[in-house]
């Protein structure tokens, strides 16, 4: 399996990956919205500069990850932050290690990029294992939108630059297309 940079002419076959990976667990209308939102964030010039990394089996994609700029309001130190969102793994490949070697590679590349912090928002016993840690608003970073209480361990941060953690903090504001509310919503 390769995993690698994604070409402008896989958008399409790379938002069928979103559509089929989170059909089976949010069902079809949840799934087209996200597969829409990969659309829309490809096409976003406030996301810009993203980094959209596939895994090849075969010529055939079987995962995506897309990684967009997200901004830190009021922040006292000058740094680089980009957002994980969305992940995904074609049913038949899943809990293979495609996921986590996606997310491996993404954080690759944005540290040879001098992006100093990574958000995510997702499952809490997933991410923790390439890095991630839980409840970045008791680290100093506010999500985009309230998040309840109880779903706090799943807003997420990692530090590619040591050091950051505890100098950076403030409002995380992403691109345009994903800082709408239905995208903060359970
Ligand atoms: C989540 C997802 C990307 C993981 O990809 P993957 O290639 O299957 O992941 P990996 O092979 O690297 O890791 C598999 C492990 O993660 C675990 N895992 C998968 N989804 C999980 C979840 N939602 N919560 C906790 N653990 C999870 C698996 O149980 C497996 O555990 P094991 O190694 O102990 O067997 C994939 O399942 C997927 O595409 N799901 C649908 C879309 C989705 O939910 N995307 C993430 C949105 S936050």
């Amino acid at each position: 399996m390769k995993i690698r940079l994604s070409n402008k002419n896989e958008q399409a076959e790379i938002e069928k990956i979103h559509e089929l990976a989170f059909e089976k667990t949010e069902g079809p209308e949840k799934a087209q919205g996200i597969a829409k939102l990969v659309h829309d964030l490809f096409e976003d010039e406030t996301a810009m500069p993203i980094h959209s990394i596939v895994a090849v089996e075969n010529k055939k994609l079987v995962g995506h990850i897309l990684f967009t700029k997200v901004t830190i309001t009021n922040c006292p130190v000058e740094i680089e932050a980009q957002i994980l969102a969305p992940l995904a793994v074609l049913p038949d490949y899943q809990s293979t290690g495609v996921g986590g070697r996606l997310i491996k590679e993404g954080l690759r590349q944005l540290k040879k990029t001098g992006v100093d912090l990574v958000f995510v928002l997702g499952h809490i016993d997933y991410y923790p294992r390439s890095g991630f840690i839980n409840d970045a608003k008791s680290l100093g970073f506010e999500a985009p939108y309230f998040i309840p209480e109880e779903f706090s361990n799943a807003w997420m941060v990692m530090e590619l630059s040591t050091g950051v953690l505890g100098q950076a903090q403030g409002k995380v504001k992403c691109s345009d297309v994903l800082n709408q509310p239905e995208h903060w919503r359970e």
